[in-house]
């Protein structure tokens, strides 16, 4: 797939205009220039972290350079050099049912200095972000989010959920087959180099999934200043055929009273069919001195629930995790396969006007779909929020439905719920 590049593309006016008339300056930032610094030190406040050094600054710039960066300044602020408020965005490949994919404007950096809050700037970022994205034809945005309460309100609704383990291994106890292949520990170079090969080759039987990118390996890698890098670990799973099918990166915190009740945390597991993903859970459930294994962000359909022998040996808490925005009604529905046939009218509400309509879907099973749109009376009706929703597969339309959240019939909410079904569990393995 082509990818179109965020940054050919203009910043909008209105939001300029918008930001304006509170004397507030809208504009790119180029990744090369004496910018940047302050640029991505505005985002660490932000995301209340620590000021970065020098070299964490590079790591960044190296991290981002490709991307639409954007910062708000206020020209009488003491630090003007410094933006007030940032974004910055880029265009990947969403998965989707049936292993496609679709451009995705993918939004990120988000923040609004504490001294400046509440004032509207946020909204007329995001908004700009998201006529920028429709106006480059792109179908769908999406982001993962600091605060489930921000969002909503501009269309935006959780598509793909995660899951925060944590497991007594004791108590857990092993009943998995054993695994074939080979376990072998590598550095943190070769660590970062797997990890990077596997998730492009399995993203697309993740619906939910997009694209990685180097300087996010390298930080789970443990290779980017400022993240513990040396505790980071890593062991790789080789198969018969000597063809590497998984990477684990972990890392060990010991127990100053037990020497044997270390944790270790699951970093990164990644796998590309059964016997990689047995042989990594099996390391990491049976390793010695470990007493409780962590794993945050893993599927809400992890097959580690089969293989111990005691479930309530895992606490495990659900979270919603990657929130889609529909752009394009007509792209967005073409751009998957669908389960099951359904013909139906569906009313969308949009404020913002990109999805706003009566769209006539029809959706073939093991195909695509088209939506048009027609003047007539829809058979369900839902905001563009839904919409997002249940474009995975991963939410049910009858869910919403019992919610409150979609009007219509039952035999019409059925339908959709059979044709959006996804063989695949979404599943977003990455905070972006
Ligand atoms: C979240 C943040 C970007 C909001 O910036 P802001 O300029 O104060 O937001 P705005 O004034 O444009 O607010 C827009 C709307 O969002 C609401 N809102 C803003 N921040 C919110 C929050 N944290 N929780 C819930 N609602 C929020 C506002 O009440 C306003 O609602 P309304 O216009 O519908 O009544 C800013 O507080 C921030 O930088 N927070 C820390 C970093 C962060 O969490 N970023 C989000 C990354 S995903």
């Amino acid at each position: 797939m082509a990818t179109l590049d965020a940054r050919t593309l203009p910043l909008d006016p209105t939001t300029t205009q918008t930001l304006a008339g509170s004397g507030f300056e809208y504009r790119e930032v180029d990744v090369r220039s004496a910018e940047f610094s302050p640029f991505t030190r505005a985002i660490a406040r932000g995301f209340l972290g620590e000021d970065l050094t020098d070299e964490q600054v590079e790591s960044s710039r190296e991290r981002v350079g490709g991307r639409r960066l954007t910062g708000v300044y206020d020209p009488h602020a003491a630090d003007p050099a410094t933006p007030v408020a940032t974004v910055d965005s880029w265009v990947t490949a969403l998965s989707l049912p049936g292993r496609r994919t679709v451009p995705m404007w993918a939004i990120s950096g988000v923040t609004v200095s504490p001294t400046r809050r509440r004032r509207g700037i946020a909204r007329a970022m995001v908004e700009g972000e998201l006529r920028a994205a429709a106006g480059g034809g792109v179908a769908v945005a999406g982001l993962t989010v600091s605060e489930a309460t921000i969002y909503s309100r501009f269309g935006f609704a959780p598509a793909a959920f995660s899951t925060d383990w944590t497991i007594d291994t004791r108590r857990a106890r092993w009943t998995g087959p054993m695994p074939g292949g080979r376990l072998d520990a590598v550095d943190r170079e070769r660590l970062r180099a797997e990890l990077e090969a596997l998730h492009d080759r399995t993203r697309a039987s993740h619906p939910g999934d997009i694209e990685g990118w180097t300087g996010l390996w390298r930080r789970i890698a443990g290779l980017a200043p400022g993240y513990d890098e040396r505790k980071v670990r890593g062991v790789l799973h080789t198969d018969d055929a000597g063809v590497v099918r998984g990477a684990l990166a972990y890392s060990i915190t010991q127990n100053d009273d037990d020497n044997a009740a270390a944790t270790l945390t699951v970093l990164h597991l990644v796998s590309d069919g059964g016997d990689a993903y047995r042989a990594l859970w099996r390391f990491a459930l049976e390793h010695d001195l470990v007493a409780t294994v962590t794993a945050p962000l893993r599927s809400v359909d992890e097959p580690l629930r089969w293989m111990i022998a005691d479930q309530r040996a895992a606490r495990v808490t659900t979270r919603e995790h990657h929130w889609l925005r529909v752009l394009d009604v007509p792209a967005a529905i073409a751009a998957r396969t669908y389960s099951a046939p359904a013909a139906l009218a569906v009313g969308v509400s949009d404020h913002l006007g990109f999805a706003h309509g009566v769209w006539r879907l029809e959706l073939h099973d093991e195909g695509n779909g088209t939506a048009q749109p027609i003047d007539a009376v829809a058979d369900l009706t839902m905001s563009v929020n839904e919409l997002a929703a249940i474009l995975l597969g991963g939410v049910r339309a009858s869910t919403l439905h019992t919610a409150g959240r979609i009007e219509g019939s039952r035999d019409a909410v059925a339908t959709l719920d059979r044709a959006f079904a996804s063989p695949d569990t979404p599943y977003l393995r990455i905070w972006y």
